[in-house]
């Protein structure tokens, strides 16, 4: 398979793709195979699939692990052209934030600083800016995020309806490890010892799900202690949240539910997700 056209700049992009052309998986690199299955349902969705590694500094609060966040473009390269890849969009920050931080900036609203954004103020806020941007230069027919960073999807959800943008977005389940470990850039970070301690995540996601016949509560208490007998865990925010709203659940709500979990795990802040059905 050849290798994807590496474009640099957004008029390259605009004079490639028209409007509703492409399929778009956005990332930040360190690829892997979840990002591999973003990759194959936008294949299944269009056969001209773009896919833009940006390491984006403005979700990214100050403190946070943007310098030392994996970066290897080579790597990600040689692994996208196992696929019918047309184009990885790479641009530096300067074309994209041409004048510094963009002074037009989409704000999250109140949910943008609520689990995730409690913990990193502005987040989501960079996070909807830069996706809003990437969808203006790529107009994309359909755009891919994973399940894993739910709260992520949820608010790109809403912008695309908020702002009437012309662009499908489309869900793709959370890639595992064998251990049940999710898959992301960031166990990258963990020596042996932390990846171990770190299956304490999906291991509580289960035993919520075990728990789901017995309230909310139950849940809450059946994952917290599978959390806190790992001590390599520190536990950043256990939640449940209605996924219609993302707002947490009444004691006697029923029917679907999502868990979300974050983590720090030594050098990993870890975050982990699944949907439990409460009776
Ligand atoms: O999920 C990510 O990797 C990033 O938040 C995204 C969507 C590529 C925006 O920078």
């Amino acid at each position: 398979m050849s290798s994807p056209a590496v474009i640099e700049s957004i008029a390259g992009i605009r004079s490639r793709f028209a409007a509703g052309a492409a399929q778009l998986v956005p990332t930040m690199g360190a690829l892997h195979e979840g990002h591999l299955a973003l990759v194959e349902r936008a294949l299944e969705l269009g056969d001209r699939v773009v896919v833009s590694v940006f390491v984006n500094p403005l979700q990214f609060a100050p403190g946070e692990d943007l310098a030392r966040y994996p970066r290897d473009f080579d790597a990600d390269l040689a692994t996208l052209a196992r696929y019918p890849v047309e184009a990885v969009f790479h641009p530096a920050a300067e074309e994209m934030y041409p004048h510094g931080a963009a002074q037009t900036q989409v704000r999250a609203g109140d949910l943008g600083a609520a689990f995730e954004g409690r913990s990193r103020p502005g987040h989501f806020d960079g996070v909807l800016t830069v996706v809003a941007k990437l969808l203006g230069i790529v107009r994309p027919e359909h755009v891919l995020f994973g399940e894993k960073d739910a709260q992520q999807l949820f608010l790109v959800r809403r912008m695309v309806t908020d702002l009437d943008i012309a662009t499908r977005v489309e869900e793709v389940g959370t890639v595992r490890a064998p251990d049940g470990l999710a898959l992301s850039s960031r166990n990258r970070y963990l020596d042996d010892e932390h990846r171990r301690a770190a299956r304490a995540l999906s291991r509580a996601l289960e035993a919520a799900g075990s728990a789901a016949d017995r309230g909310v509560d139950a849940v809450v208490a059946a994952a917290q202690s599978v959390l806190m007998g790992e001590e390599l865990v520190a536990l950043d925010y256990l939640g449940i949240v209605d996924p219609s709203t993302f707002r947490p659940v009444d004691d006697d709500h029923r029917g679907p539910a999502r868990v979300l979990i974050a983590a720090q795990v030594g050098p990993a802040r870890l975050i982990d997700t699944d949907t439990i059905y409460l009776n």
